[in-house]
């Protein structure tokens, strides 16, 4: 399987995320890209199986350079994706990121949300148990 990953990350906690799920996917003998939203282009992505999106909650919705980046996806039409959502308050985004990506009618497999806790500048925010959940969520992809 071949996977292209795309994220948006402040502190580095979402970036942190994709680099641990990829190992896991590399596990299985997968083919993992790795792309900020700043790094890949929305209407020309690399072919994949599967496009997982991961990125945080700011501003009251999912962030913004990947909110655009989903607006602006291109020719994803039945393509599988998986979604991450991190978030320092209660609610998280998954809902935004899937109605933009239903748009694109792309179709979904997984989804998995984290909250931060304390100190997020320090990047080291991430709850204790966020590798199992990640281990589930590349269970399904
Ligand atoms: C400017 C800013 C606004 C934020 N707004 C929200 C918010 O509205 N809701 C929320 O749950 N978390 C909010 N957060 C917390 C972020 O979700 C948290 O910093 C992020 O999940 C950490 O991931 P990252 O290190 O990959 O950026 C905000 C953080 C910043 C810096």
């Amino acid at each position: 399987m071949n996977y292209v990953i795309v994220y948006w990350s402040r502190y580095g906690h979402n970036k942190k995320i994709v680099n641990y799920l990829a190992e896991k996917l590399k596990e299985k003998n997968a083919e993992t890209k790795i792309l900020t939203t700043e790094e890949a282009n929305p209407a020309t992505l690399p072919e994949a199986d599967y496009y997982i999106f991961s990125a945080a909650a700011e501003a009251f919705n999912l962030q913004r350079n990947m909110r655009s980046f989903m607006k602006n996806l291109d020719g994803m039409n039945g393509k599988k994706y998986g979604i991450i959502n991190t978030h320092g308050m209660n609610k998280n985004r998954l809902k935004k990121m899937d109605k933009l990506l239903s748009k694109k009618n792309m179709i979904k497999v997984a989804d998995v949300d984290f909250k931060v806790g304390k100190n997020i500048q320090s990047g080291n925010a991430l709850m204790e148990g966020w590798e199992a959940k990640i281990d589930e969520f590349a269970k399904k992809l």
